[in-house]
């Protein structure tokens, strides 16, 4: 008989899995200091996260449950146009926020940044309504991918041009359940990177 009191890791797919490139451990201990970060910086305000689906849910609510401080939440889903994963630079707001960010401190948090292309077509839509400021902060960025110049405030890891899966970020939907960051083989991503 199984014990469901026992918590549930999902089971690393060996063949799938080039090599972990952090840890469950390692994000841990960054997504706390980037919290203490952002205590400190927000502190005596009330700011407003808008975190994008569904790559960065798991890396928000970890975050939030380290921040101290009273922040809101609000989310966005997003898609953008282009072909494969590709980013063109035009976004579609799938679903939109329920807040009014009119004179509002913004903290957008995303999975990773690539490109750049996606976050710059959502900051340009989120500046329409007026926001007193705007951040952004990433659990990932891939700098050496960069087409546009994007300002991220808070940066949890900086990473080579690998295409990764797991801590909510997913292969054509798959590995978002994962507890680590892992590369996966070359095989399943040819023609994606
Ligand atoms: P950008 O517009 O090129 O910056 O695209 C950013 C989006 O592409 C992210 O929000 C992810 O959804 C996706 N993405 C980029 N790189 C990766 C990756 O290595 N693994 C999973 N998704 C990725």
């Amino acid at each position: 008989m199984t014990d469901d009191r026992q918590p549930k890791a999902p089971v690393m797919p060996a063949d799938a899995i080039e090599t972990v490139m952090l840890t469950s451990a390692q994000i841990r201990e960054r997504v706390a200091e980037l919290a203490r970060t952002i205590d400190h910086d927000y502190e005596g305000r009330d700011p407003l996260l808008i975190f994008v689906m569904k790559g960065a849910l798991l890396f928000v609510a970890d975050l939030m449950r380290e921040l101290r401080g009273n922040f809101r939440l609000d989310f966005m889903i997003v898609s953008s146009y282009g072909s494969g994963t590709e980013t063109s630079g035009s976004v579609r707001i799938v679903a939109d926020l329920k807040s009014d960010i009119h004179g509002q401190d913004v903290l957008v948090v995303e999975d990773i940044v690539d490109s750049g292309l996606t976050l710059t077509a959502l900051l340009d839509y989120l500046r329409l309504h007026s926001p007193a400021s705007i951040e952004i902060c990433t659990l990932l960025s891939k700098p050496s991918r960069r087409r546009v110049e994007v300002d991220c405030r808070y940066v949890g890891f900086e990473i080579e041009d690998r295409f990764v899966v797991g801590y909510g970020l997913d292969f054509d939907e798959r590995y978002r359940g994962l507890p680590d960051i892992a590369v996966l083989k070359t095989p399943l991503t040819a023609g994606m990177e």
